[in-house]
């Protein structure tokens, strides 16, 4: 339920539709941010926050086993997620975690590393990217797939402040099943940061124990 504030909000036309316009955010945010959610955000698929980011590894990127660093590829992977959340979102976002990434192969210089990223759910002010990153050796064409991760990312304004983003409609068979485990993903990083008691973590419970507490 939204209180209405005592000023008059002016409506403008677009087509035949009229939408509230809010010509200052800071008299009434509550109001203003429920309404931008309801009538000016419309929901995205993943497909348009889809990004392919390529980089070729040089030797300023490895160690002296000549292997990939695990930091340069996490900051890659935070590039290539971070352009797929604002493609989702229009907006800044900032890096909230980075779930936990293995790494299952080295990675070798000279390699291609592709990565794709695309916003796997959103939430209220936060949405969550799915990155696979595969390496390949270009002289044999060797492709193999190195790590999967999830990175979380908050949409804020310029001063920092956080604001509500488009929902996320799934499309495919897989986009469904990654924005099905999207809860239970969240609810396990909001326990590990400190920011949800386990007890309220019903989807991950669920898991657990069939759905008794
Ligand atoms: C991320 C940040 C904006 C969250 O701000 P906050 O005041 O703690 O915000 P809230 O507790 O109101 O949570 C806002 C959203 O962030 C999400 N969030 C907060 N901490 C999180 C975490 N550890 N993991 C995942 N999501 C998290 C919340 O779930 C919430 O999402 P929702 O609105 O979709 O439900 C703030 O902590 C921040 O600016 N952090 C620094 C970001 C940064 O500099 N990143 C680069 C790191 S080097």
């Amino acid at each position: 339920m939204i209180d209405l504030p005592s000023r008059k909000i002016p409506y403008v036309s677009i087509g035949a539709s009229f939408f509230p316009y809010f010509p200052d955010f800071t008299d009434f945010p509550d109001f203003t941010l429920s309404l931008r959610k309801t009538y000016c955000m419309k929901g995205k698929s993943p497909k348009e926050s889809h990004t392919i980011m390529n980089e070729l590894v040089l030797p300023n990127d490895t160690n002296t086993l000549n292997n990939l660093m695990g930091g340069r590829l996490l900051h890659w992977m935070d590039i290539a997620a971070a352009i797929s959340a604002q493609k989702h979102c229009n907006r800044i976002v900032v890096t909230a975690s980075v779930d936990n990434v293995s790494f299952k192969h080295p990675i070798k210089l000279g390699d291609v590393i592709t990565i794709e990223a695309k916003v796997s759910r959103a939430f209220t002010t936060s949405v969550e990217v799915r990155l696979d990153v595969w390496a390949e050796n270009i002289p044999s064409g060797a492709r193999l797939k190195s790590n999967e991760a999830y990175y979380t990312f908050v949409a804020v304004d310029q001063n920092g402040s956080t604001i509500p983003v488009p929902e996320l409609i799934p499309e495919t068979i897989e986009d469904m099943v990654l924005y099905e485990g999207a809860l239970r993903r969240r609810q396990l990083r909001l326990i590990l940061g400190g920011k949800m008691k386990p007890d309220d973590a019903t989807e991950l419970k669920a898991l657990f124990f069939g759905g008794n507490d």
